[in-house]
């Protein structure tokens, strides 16, 4: 084994050393190469895929069969990184369909396991867990929830969410996960879960007080400019890099033509 491999292990020792922890999506060959020889040292085969790269409206129809695609294809970059990926809406809805499925991801590719979730999905952590499978938490604005819930929602304005959020964070640390993403939750909410919790907290849009940070890297880096969320400031505009490219390219073409 590469002796430099980043595992779920080596996460979790990240807050106890104080350093900030990198993570980014990944849904291919390329970019997971790319973002892996930048030093980051966590990559999400997140179910944002569904949109950014599907072209789907929201997460909810992406399929096992989708994400272990896209799994398989991170997985031949060889990364150093930790490869986590995405159980899909609807495929841990029991506890068997739960440790089947994240044994689907890990044959595929897959390092670690994430649901949206905690305590209402606890037997299901508790058995992955128990089952050997590196797994991360996702509390907050649940993206696969967006159908019930009517739309993306900031949690924890209320004492109610805060106190439930809490109690989920403790539940999903003491099952077992290694580390937790918190999304768009407010961000004096998400420091108080982070301090109160030895293993990290990922955060998204959830201010700047996590152990560490998560972007979908397609928002980072502009390759998908119908939507930025707000609290992304990208820093690059690839759409744009493309487009001009792809001008000159057809322009030289065009001036090359014999009259
Ligand atoms: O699917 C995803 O990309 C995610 C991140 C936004 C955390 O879950």
């Amino acid at each position: 084994m590469n002796p430099t491999k980043i595992t779920a292990d080596t996460i979790r020792a990240m807050k106890g050393r104080g350093e900030k922890i990198a993570a980014l999506t990944a849904y291919d060959y390329p970019l997971a190469k790319m973002l892996d020889e930048a030093g980051v040292p966590f990559l999400l085969v997140g179910d944002s895929l569904g949109m950014v790269v599907l072209g789907y409206p929201d997460t909810t129809l992406v399929t096992m069969a989708d994400m272990e695609h896209h799994v398989r294809a991170v997985a031949r970059a060889k990364p150093q990184a930790l490869v986590t990926a995405d159980l899909p809406f609807g495929s841990y809805d029991t506890v068997a369909d739960a440790v089947a499925n994240a044994r689907r991801l890990i044959a595929a590719g897959a390092e670690a396991v994430k649901a949206e979730g905690g305590r209402a999905i606890l037997p299901q952590v508790q058995a992955i867990v128990a089952a050997g499978i590196p797994y991360c938490g996702h509390l907050g604005m649940l993206p696969q929830h967006v159908r019930e819930e009517g739309g993306y929602h900031i949690k924890g304005r209320t004492e109610t969410e805060r106190e439930a959020l809490l109690a989920d964070a403790r539940a999903l640390e003491a099952a077992g996960a290694f580390t937790m993403v918190l999304e768009i939750i407010t961000p004096p909410v998400a420091k108080e879960i982070t301090a109160s919790l030895t293993i990290p907290t990922i955060g998204i849009g959830s201010g700047p007080d996590c152990d560490g940070q998560i972007l979908v890297t397609f928002d980072l880096i502009g390759f998908f400019p119908w939507f930025t969320p707000r609290f992304v400031k990208p820093r690059t505009n690839c759409a744009a890099a493309i487009q001009a490219a792809v001008g000159e390219w057809k322009a030289s073409l065009v001036a090359r033509v014999v009259k």
